[in-house]
Formats: C-alpha cells, structure tokens, sequence
C-alpha cells in the first residue's frame, strides 16, 4: 500500500516538475528573445550633422566675405539675398533712397530663394547693418520665409555696431525661431573675421576644435587716466562715435586686452541732427604692440 502511494505520488511529482519545468524553459526562452541583442558589431555612437544653410545680403562685399568665410568652414550650402533693384549706388546715394522708401513704407522686392528651407536645421543669416537693424533686402526675404522650429544664427558687419539691435528685431519678425546671439564685425577689423569665425564657430559648437575660452569681465569700476586715454585712442577719428568714457571692466584675451566700457554719448557738431544716444558700451581691445581698436558698441 506504502509503496503503491509512494508511485503515485512519485508520478504526480514528476508530472508537476514536468509543467514546472515547461514553464522554466518558456520563460527563458521568452527572456532571450526579448532581452538586450548580442551582437558582434560595436555600438558606435550616432552622430547626426545637422544640414546647415548660408544665406546673406551684402552691398559692397563685407558681409560677403564674412558668409563665405562661415560657409568655408562648415562646408555648408550658401546663398545671396538679391534686390531686383539692387541698391548700387554710393553711401549717400543708398541713405537716400533707404529714407525714401522707408518714408513711403516701401521694401525691395528679392529674388525668391533657390535653396528649400526645409532641408536645413540650421541656417546663418548675415546682413550688413543700416539704420541699427538689418538692411532691407533682408527684412524682405525675412517677409517670405518662416523659420519657426529652425535654430538661426545671425552674423552681420557695421561701421560702428548693431548686432544686438538687429538680433532683438529679428526676434521679434521671427518668434518661433531659436535665434542665436550671433556674430558682427566691424567693416574696418575684416581682417580679424577667420580668427574670430573659427572661435565662433568652435565655442557653439559647429565646429570641432581646441579653443582658448575667454574669461568674464571684471566688475566695472570707474575709468582711471590711462583707461580714458585708451578708450579716447579706440574711437578717435570715428565721426559717428563722441563719446566720453564713464567705467570700465576688463578680461584677459589671447596677446592682449578686451575692455568693456560703458560711456555717455555726447552730442555730434557735425551730425547735430542725431540726438545722443545716452549710455553706451563699447568694446575695445589692445593687443600687444597695437594701437586699441574699437570692435563695436551698442546703443
Ligand atoms: C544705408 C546704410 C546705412 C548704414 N547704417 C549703419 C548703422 O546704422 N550702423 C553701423 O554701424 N553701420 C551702418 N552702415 C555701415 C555698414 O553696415 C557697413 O559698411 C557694412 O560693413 C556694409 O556691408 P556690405 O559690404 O556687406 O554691404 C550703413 C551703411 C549704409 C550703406
């Protein structure tokens, strides 16, 4: 009787290790199929270049060196911004016709674009600066694209500045764009552009790259002597800038200075028209054995 029980349960036992086991295996198996992928290739990261497009304006060349000096570098696509009626006349000439149209609330028709917008997710807009914004073949084009969801990075070139003041307006035309701080330039230091492109370009990230990283400014203190007649040396002799130097801050840059003024516009003899612009700042930088330049102000 003990035994004949001791059979049956045996097979009972056997039976259950038999499901138990079926279980044990279907799980496993389940686990395999489902679980991280063996395999024999190296997982190298995915680097996605995102496409990039240049697109500028430029009456007499400045800020066409400047886009093809971008273009260069990031072995991007590039395209002018063409009037039909291109502005080819002197500077007065170009005042007057900009004051005209802007009287009649008139802009330059432009060419359309070649380029498809949609194919790009980053696209540099440069433009030289007239009347502290863009100049109008570019406030047109801006009419006829919409860059929402595009990551923008403005450039422009300027006698004196204009950049933070056409960025704030290109803002404003384009609200859903994510709009980059930018790069300017001031016609007169053209011959700094590869530098500092390639420092742009490398400190955001377009670029890879060894960087020397500026410091921040000092706090600002008040201009002793030598740092009034530094600032006087930087805007000499620039008929749009009258200015008298009020504090100063300062920061290490390679073979020299960056100083960073902040000063009280004074009225123009000779443009008694324009009213100061009241507080200014002015970047000025002394490299060594160079006479200080101004790189731009902003009003
Ligand atoms: C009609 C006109 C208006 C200008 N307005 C300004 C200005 O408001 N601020 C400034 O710093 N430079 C101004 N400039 C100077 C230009 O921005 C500068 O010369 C620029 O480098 C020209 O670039 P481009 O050669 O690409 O045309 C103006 C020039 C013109 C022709």
């Amino acid at each position: 009787m003990h035994s004949s029980l001791t059979l049956i349960y045996v097979i009972m036992m056997n039976k259950h290790l038999l499901k138990l086991m079926t279980l044990v295996i279907a799980m496993a198996l389940v686990a395999v199929a489902c679980g991280p992928k063996k395999t024999n290739e190296k997982a190298e990261p995915q680097k996605v270049t995102p496409k990039m497009l240049v697109i500028y304006y430029s009456q007499t060349s400045n800020t066409k060196m400047v886009a093809e000096e971008i273009a260069k570098r990031l072995n991007a696509d590039m395209e002018e911004i063409v009037a039909l009626q291109p502005y080819d006349g002197d500077f007065k000439a170009t005042i007057e016709r900009c004051v005209k149209e802007r009287e009649q609330g008139l802009l330059p028709e432009v060419q359309p674009m070649k380029a498809n917008l949609a194919n790009y997710d980053v696209v540099f807009i440069g433009y030289p600066v007239w009347f502290g914004t863009y100049a109008p073949p570019v406030t047109a084009w801006l009419k006829t694209v919409d860059l929402s969801g595009k990551k923008v990075v403005p450039f422009c070139t300027f006698g004196s500045g204009g950049l933070e003041s056409s960025v704030k307006d290109l803002a404003e035309t384009q609200p859903d764009a994510d709009i980059m701080e930018g790069y300017g330039v001031r016609a007169a230091r053209l011959a700094a552009v590869p530098a500092e492109v390639d420092y742009f370009l490398k400190a955001n990230g377009f670029i890879e790259g060894e960087y020397e990283k500026l410091e921040d400014f000092a706090e600002q203190h008040p201009v002793s002597e030598e740092e009034t007649a530094i600032f006087n040396a930087a805007v000499d002799g620039y008929p749009m800038l009258h200015a008298q130097a009020k504090s100063v801050a300062q920061r290490s840059i390679p073979n020299g200075t960056e100083y960073l003024f902040i000063a009280m516009d004074l009225p123009r003899e000779e443009n008694a028209d324009m009213p100061p612009a009241g507080e200014i700042t002015v970047y000025v930088t002394v490299t060594d054995g160079e006479a200080p330049v101004f790189t731009k102000v902003v009003r």
